[in-house]
């Protein structure tokens, strides 16, 4: 029996930041965020908008697919809680309307979790051939104003389906990881926006890659030359870029430019325009590939590299199944993107630093379009509105 991803889809907001608007406040050339981190837009989330509510307009057209009430668990990964106690998935499973005979648990790990999520689903199909999981990846990518994360902000969550015999990826028993305890990129409880160190946020990424990879050939035996097509994790599209060429260094591969770009360029395709959506990034990467690669890739053997700051990181990979063009959802995440609305930095700002509200009591005016929107907060219990 194979395990893995057997429906995908993204969710992400109706609104983007131009990196032209931005080159222009900052004075800036707009080649640095173009050329120098290969970015052209961040989706901007308004304040009626959350994971949550992210969350559940990825994974609706998935429900409307199958038997909702065959979920047996919400795996919901984020670094962009909405609660302490209460998880993310709990909402979820409210306004999605599952079942009461499903379990609903949080996970964090920086970008990372997702792929924590990935794992552990596999692993309790694999245990039990019934279940029927739901994964979900959510983040809002936010720094603070004039910081140097400031660019490379965004917003998205991936819902992914996780079944026996799945039809878009089996994935492979064995995978290489790597945990260190640095400070690169971290957001404590009291602050919004996240802290990091930029530069050397992207070195102990490239570390942590060499490590992980080395672990995963010790552990499965596979080689960089069995592996067809590769998925990093984006925080902004340049460090695919970045990525590859550290890895191929590390294993000695010579490529061409242009086997280079067919192993990489169509997994950054969708992440140019959506910005960082930290743990939905990777999986968004996923989509971008499957959905805008030339050629059929039909038994390809994809490299997933899961990468959160602080830090943990996996290598792992699957098999691209035969078919899985049919249940791709390409239209929809064309749609979105296109149906956005562009916004000027003042407007940003104000969706971003709203004026200081009473944060147990307030009422959000109506600018999420989507099926499902946070309404308020009255004493402090969030108010979803479901308008699908
Ligand atoms: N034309 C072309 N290229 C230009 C240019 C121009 N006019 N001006 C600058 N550039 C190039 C620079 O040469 C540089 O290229 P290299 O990386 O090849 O050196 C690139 O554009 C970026 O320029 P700077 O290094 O001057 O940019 P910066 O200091 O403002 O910030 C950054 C870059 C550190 C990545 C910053 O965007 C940042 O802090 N981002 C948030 C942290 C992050 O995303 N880290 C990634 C690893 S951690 C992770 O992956 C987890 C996560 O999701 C956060």
């Amino acid at each position: 029996m194979t395990v893995g991803i057997d429906l995908i889809h993204f969710a992400t907001a109706d609104y983007y930041l131009g990196l032209d608007t931005f080159a222009r406040e900052k004075g800036t050339e707009l080649e640095k965020y173009t050329v120098g981190i290969g970015q052209e837009k961040m989706s901007i989330a308004p304040p009626d908008e959350d994971i949550v509510t992210l969350a559940a307009k990825a994974a609706r057209p998935i429900l409307d697919q199958i038997d909702p009430n065959s979920i047996t668990n919400v795996l919901f990964a984020t670094e962009s809680g909405v609660d302490q106690s209460k998880s993310a998935g709990a909402y979820l499973h409210g306004l999605l309307g599952l079942s009461n005979r499903c379990r609903t648990v949080e996970l964090k790990h920086a970008c990372y979790g997702g792929t924590a999520a990935l794992q552990m689903a596999c692993a309790l199909v694999t245990a039990n051939p019934k279940e029927r999981i739901l994964v979900i990846a959510a983040d809002i990518a936010k720094y603070d104003v004039d910081s140097s994360g400031e660019a490379t902000q965004g917003c998205g969550a991936v819902a992914m389906l996780i079944t026996p015999d799945p039809r878009i990826l089996a994935i492979e028993p064995g995978s290489g990881y790597f945990t260190e305890d640095v400070m690169d990129f971290w957001r404590p409880n009291h602050r919004a926006t996240a802290l990091v160190d930029g530069k050397y946020s992207t070195k102990v990424y490239l570390n942590s890659l060499k490590q992980a990879w080395q672990h995963f050939v010790s552990e499965t035996g596979r080689s960089f030359e069995q592996i067809d097509a590769f998925c990093y994790h984006i925080p902004f599209s340049r460090m695919t870029e970045k990525a590859h060429k550290a890895l191929c260094k590390t294993v000695g591969a010579r490529l061409s430019k242009n086997t280079f770009q067919t192993q990489t360029q169509p997994g950054q395709i969708y992440n140019r325009v959506l910005g960082n959506s930290y743990s939905a990034s990777l999986f968004i990467g996923f989509c971008s590939f499957l959905d805008n690669a030339p050629d059929d890739l039909s038994h390809k053997r994809f490299g997933l590299f899961s990468y959160g700051s602080g830090c943990v990181a996996e290598f792992l990979t699957g098999i691209v199944q035969p078919g899985y063009e049919k249940v791709l959802m390409r239209g929809s995440h064309q749609k979105q993107i296109q149906a956005r609305t562009p916004l000027t930095y003042e407007q940003y700002l104000t969706f971003y630093y709203p004026a200081t509200q009473d944060p147990d009591n307030v009422t959000f005016d109506v600018n999420n379009r989507g099926p499902y929107r946070l309404s308020g907060i009255q004493h402090a219990i969030r108010r979803y509105q479901n308008r699908s």
